[in-house]
């Protein structure tokens, strides 16, 4: 080992300590880069392709109103994949590449956005579940080693918490509407439950990376207390909508001051990460078709780009 990676290795070591920030410009041991990389073009995906479900519901929300917010909310996810391309982008591999990983089917997403939404109420169910398991997932992560994945956090999660009420309010309006109403949301929430507690990943035992995720302060809170942290927040929000959550099991444990919850269907989800889940095909096809459709749209801003960098050389030099 040369002095100047010791050295480095040192500095990076001191900063994770520290509970200081890694820089793009820092040294950081390969396996670091490597781990953020995959993490942070994971979750750009996610943002990407949980467009589809949403978006598939803008024409068909009940009220004008309602379409501008759900508008509005499938943009934010767009910018929120915009963020944290960039963020990868900035640990050394381009954004052609992280995307090329994604249409090849080499590069994950999470898997819940392999679920069709079916009712205007799963709407409603994503953003209060959804979104809400990414918000217990995503706080932490703002103080996560990596300055630009933290940083760009920030900004996320600011918009994670509208979504989240934005869900919350969809699902409150039809639980105390008609009876068939109330139906449709009991029925969205019994569906997205489930795959909401797994968007935490595998229990504890099953995620060996997480040890070290932890280590170096990308991850700050282990999978199961993450997911305990989700459940403890909704089931008071569940009696507040007046719904239920479809858990037999769910029970206040005095002891441990936590809600015990049951066993999750994990075939279920490593089916559905596999590729076998109900909308797996159809969401990386459509994905292949908006990439297509989207080339002149990509080839223009590179012209764009080039022509006006041309022209302020041109102005700089006196041309
Ligand atoms: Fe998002
Ligand atoms: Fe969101």
């Amino acid at each position: 080992m040369t002095d100047q990676v010791h050295s480095g290795q040192e500095y990076f070591e001191h900063l994770i300590d520290q509970d200081s920030r890694v820089e793009p410009r820092d040294w950081m041991p390969d396996a670091y880069r490597k781990t953020l990389v995959r993490q942070v073009s994971q979750h750009a995906h996610s943002e990407i392709i949980g467009m589809q479900p949403e978006a598939n519901w803008i024409s068909r929300a009940p009220s004008l109103k309602r379409k501008a917010i759900l508008m509005a909310k499938v943009q934010d996810e767009a910018g929120h994949g915009l963020y944290l391309y960039s963020a990868a982008e900035t640990l050394g591999t381009p954004r052609d590449e992280l995307n090329q990983q994604l249409l090849d089917g080499r590069a994950k997403y999470s898997s819940i956005f392999n679920y069709p939404a079916r009712t205007w109420a799963d709407i409603g169910a994503i953003g209060w579940l959804v979104d809400g398991a990414a918000i217990c997932n995503q706080v932490p992560l703002c103080r996560a080693s990596y300055g630009p994945y933290g940083r760009a956090m920030v900004r996320i999660c600011k918009e994670e918490s509208f979504h989240q009420r934005q869900g919350w309010e969809i699902l409150y309006e039809l639980s105390h509407g008609t009876e068939a109403q109330h139906q449709m949301a009991q029925d969205a929430v019994d569906r997205f439950y489930g795959p909401a507690l797994q968007m935490f990943g595998p229990p504890d035992a099953d995620s060996p990376n997480s040890q070290q995720s932890m280590a170096w302060k990308i991850k700050r809170f282990s999978n199961d207390d993450l997911r305990q942290r989700f459940v403890d927040m909704i089931v008071p929000q569940a009696e507040a909508l007046g719904l239920t959550l479809p858990d037999p099991d769910l029970a206040w444990n005095e002891e441990r001051g936590h809600y015990d919850y049951g066993e999750l269907d994990w075939d279920e989800f490593f089916a559905v990460l596999k590729g076998q889940g109900p909308c797996n095909k159809q969401r990386m096809q459509r994905r292949r078709e908006a990439h297509r459709e989207g080339q002149w749209v990509r080839e223009a801003a590179a012209a764009y780009a080039a022509k006006t960098s041309r022209t302020a050389t041109s102005a700089l030099i006196g041309a």
